[in-house]
């Protein structure tokens, strides 16, 4: 059997940066006292979740602040945080470990300011995604999130507005709601936040288009860029298949002589390799 792995695929660059976060926190306590939290799962990938829990890692959120003290170490996720979370963790005196990516933080910087230069922040967003939760905190309350073209059409905006994307926001969507916006207000700001990670697993997967037999897309069931992989690979391979491990690769999958793979923006390289392995061991 030929593997085609996608040119770009699996971890991105803050979801890399979160999990070692994380591991070199196991690995620089495992003589001490102290214990780890993840504020939110770290990723939305059962796999990494499950090895950070053997470590003893434990998943807190805002409402089990009270297992806090001075002996823990909490990793703040690659979406981030509010600012009143962060003072909260900072009153329990525990050790903050800040793993939110470098482009989630420019966006918070982004909300903040403008806000408080007066500008209306409008995010084009999923209202419930923890990046979205944490930028529009930083707006503190002069914000509205949309999350699609029919939002932003009833959107009464006033003089002064900014517009500034989840950075996992689909970049369709995102310009149908710009133009419309627009249409509204001519001098509205646009910051084009959009990660770079997603499309260029996009691309690199439609890359595969008509070169493999099958495409298998390797995430958490979970994760919303591995969704929209596993749509467009189902869109140009009528043999796909989403897995989380390399034990779900289906037998119709054994067969071929080619198979494609690739891998959303939280799966770890370990998973990818195990995959193939297993296909290359079954050849
Ligand atoms: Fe950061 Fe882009 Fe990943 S915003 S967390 S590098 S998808």
């Amino acid at each position: 059997m030929e593997i085609i792995r996608a040119r770009v695929l699996g971890f991105c660059f803050g979801v890399r940066r979160a999990v070692e976060t994380a591991e070199n926190a196991i690995a620089e306590n495992s003589d001490s006292l102290k214990k780890i939290f993840t504020l939110g799962p770290l990723v939305h990938n059962p796999v990494v979740m499950d090895s950070l829990g053997r470590c003893g890692v434990q998943v807190i959120d805002g409402s089990s602040f009270e297992m806090l003290d001075k002996k823990s170490v909490v990793v703040i996720r690659a979406h981030g945080t509010t600012p009143e979370i962060i003072d909260s963790l900072k009153e329990r005196q525990v050790q903050i470990l800040d793993a939110t990516c470098p482009k989630v933080h420019l966006s918070q910087k982004r909300a903040k300011e403008w806000s408080e230069k007066g500008y209306f922040v409008i995010i084009a967003g999923d209202k419930n995604h923890g990046e979205v939760v944490s930028i529009s905190s930083y707006a503190k309350g002069y914000c509205k999130v949309i999350e699609n073209a029919g939002e932003a059409s009833d959107l009464d905006l006033p003089k002064n507005c900014v517009l500034i994307a989840q950075t996992t926001f689909s970049p369709v969507e995102f310009e149908k709601i710009k133009d419309i916006l627009v249409s509204k207000n001519k001098e509205l700001v646009i910051f084009n936040s959009i990660c770079s990670a997603t499309m260029e697993r996009q691309e690199a997967l439609v890359g595969l288009k008509d070169k493999a037999d099958g495409i298998i897309v390797i995430g958490g069931k979970n994760s919303a860029n591995t969704k929209r992989l596993y749509e467009t690979a189902a869109s140009i391979c009528p043999k796909t298949v989403l897995i989380e491990d390399a034990e779900e690769i289906p037998d119709s999958f054994l067969g071929m002589k080619k198979v494609a793979l690739t891998a959303g923006a939280s799966t770890p390289d370990s998973t990818i390799e195990r995959v193939e392995l297993f296909l290359k061991d079954e050849k």
